[in-house]
């Protein structure tokens, strides 16, 4: 990746069907469209994330799945390596939970949640959605569906980025807050690298995934290496997927089918 200007990886969540590759490719087109209009990298990543919240296929955004309740609730985090992050935790209805996540990182606070969350979104005069609640919520989740959260990591060469986006765990008790808004569980970045994981979240944050894997790029592991060693850490059982950046290249992978894309622009 010596010469590489910008580094760009998204994914499509655990479990996502790996012909949907086609909105992972745009998300990372958007990302790089976004950086040469002098978008900041954390705002081009966002933009990435919008892409795939608003695709529908995956389990965030417009395609979040809904809790037992039949209500949507959203959670988002993005990070940087200079310091920056912003997260939300059961946010309802707006159509890209990324955005407030972004403008919660501008702000002095790190992680905003419900009610407090929303009124932010609509302070901000973020899009809201028209619908958040499903018709006939309540639904039958004995066979729920297994996708999980959208995940963009980039690099300028420069700065790293790593963002979420999710609805979290379908049919799951409403309020449950999995890893996405958990700094160091389901994402991390830093100077040396961004990660961005998907899958299930207790197992996820309970293994401090995003920044164990951070100290093995510390350590000087290469990507493919470290995917491997933490899609190990995880019982077949368990979904886990990952995208990493570093300055030695990318990699992503799951123990389920996952659309992920990427793309390295000169
Ligand atoms: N990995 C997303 C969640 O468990 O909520």
């Amino acid at each position: 990746m010596e010469n590489t200007k910008f580094t760009v990886v998204a994914h499509g969540g655990a479990g996502s069907n790996s012909e949907h590759c086609d909105g992972t490719d745009e998300a990372v087109h958007a990302c790089f469209k976004a950086s040469q209009m002098d978008a900041s990298l954390i705002h081009s990543v966002a933009r990435a994330v919008c892409v795939l919240e608003d695709d529908g296929r995956f389990n965030a955004g417009a395609g979040a799945h809904p809790r037992e309740n039949g209500r949507v609730e959203h959670d988002a985090a993005i990070m940087d390596s200079n310091g920056c992050f912003g997260a939300v935790a059961v946010l309802e209805g707006f159509n890209n939970p990324i955005l407030t996540a972004e403008a919660v990182s501008e702000t002095e606070y790190r992680l905003l949640a419900g009610k407090g969350a929303a009124e932010f979104a609509r302070e901000r005069k973020m899009a809201p959605t028209r619908h958040h609640t499903i018709p006939g919520g309540g639904k039958d989740f004995s066979t729920p569906p297994k996708t999980d959260t959208v995940g963009c990591v980039a690099t300028d060469g420069a700065t790293f980025v790593a963002a979420l986006s999710t609805g979290g765990m379908a049919g799951a008790h409403y309020g449950r807050v999995g890893d996405v808004p958990i700094i160091g569980g389901g994402l991390y970045a830093g100077s040396k690298g961004a990660i961005a994981a998907t899958g299930d979240g207790e197992g996820i944050m309970m293994k401090m995934t995003a920044y164990r894997a951070y100290q093995l790029i510390e350590q000087g592991g290469k990507p493919k290496e470290i995917l491997e060693e933490v899609i190990g850490w995880f019982t077949p059982a368990d979904a886990i997927g990952l995208i990493l950046v570093t300055p030695k290249g990318l990699a992503g992978g799951s123990n389920r089918s996952m659309a992920w894309s990427s793309g390295e622009f000169y």
